[in-house]
């Protein structure tokens, strides 16, 4: 198992859609395991493919990465079939935008379905703070970060920062 380089904002890698996986092959094993290595080691409490560098339609996610038990939940190909209300998730954080958070405005309650590793079918109903986690990684597989969710004046106020950064390095 491998730790990856996760990639970060402003990586054109991020902005594109993933492809559906056609094959839960060895690849796709291979690629669950070091993400979820990866997952943990950051800690962060979800990871889409896509941030890695592997564009195909892959997020996990445990929305208790700190605790001792840990439950790694997989979802390949995932799509949310309907969703209800609005809720503000609180200091919306993400690792491939480092060092910043923001509300964001998000569904309450969503229903997810897609498949597990063993190819069966999964149907999931969330809310609260885990229908903001798979809102956030089912985005990324369509290419959206969460500062694209946020007002334009954040935004732009968050990507001047990233190009000082950058000019810094
Ligand atoms: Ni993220």
């Amino acid at each position: 198992m491998a730790i990856l380089t996760v990639l970060t904002y402003p990586d054109e890698f991020l902005s594109q859609p993933a492809k559906p996986v056609e094959n839960i092959d060895g690849t796709v094993q291979n690629m669950i395991e070091d993400m979820s290595s990866t997952m943990y080691k950051a800690p962060g409490v979800g990871l889409a493919a896509i941030q890695v560098g592997f564009d195909q339609s892959i997020i996990i996610y445990d929305i208790l990465p700190r605790d001792e038990k840990r439950s790694l939940h997989v979802l390949i190909n995932p799509k949310i079939i309907s969703s209800e209300g609005t809720t503000i998730s609180e200091n919306e954080g993400c690792l491939s935008v480092p060092d910043y958070r923001a509300d964001v405005k998000r569904s309450a309650s969503i229903l997810v379905e897609g498949f597990d590793r063993k190819e069966k079918p999964l149907r999931i109903e969330a809310n609260g703070f885990l229908a903001v986690v798979l809102q956030h990684e089912i985005d990324h597989l369509n290419g959206i970060l969460f500062i694209d969710r946020i007002s334009s004046l954040k935004k732009s106020l968050y990507k001047r920062r990233i190009k000082k950064q950058l000019r810094q390095k």
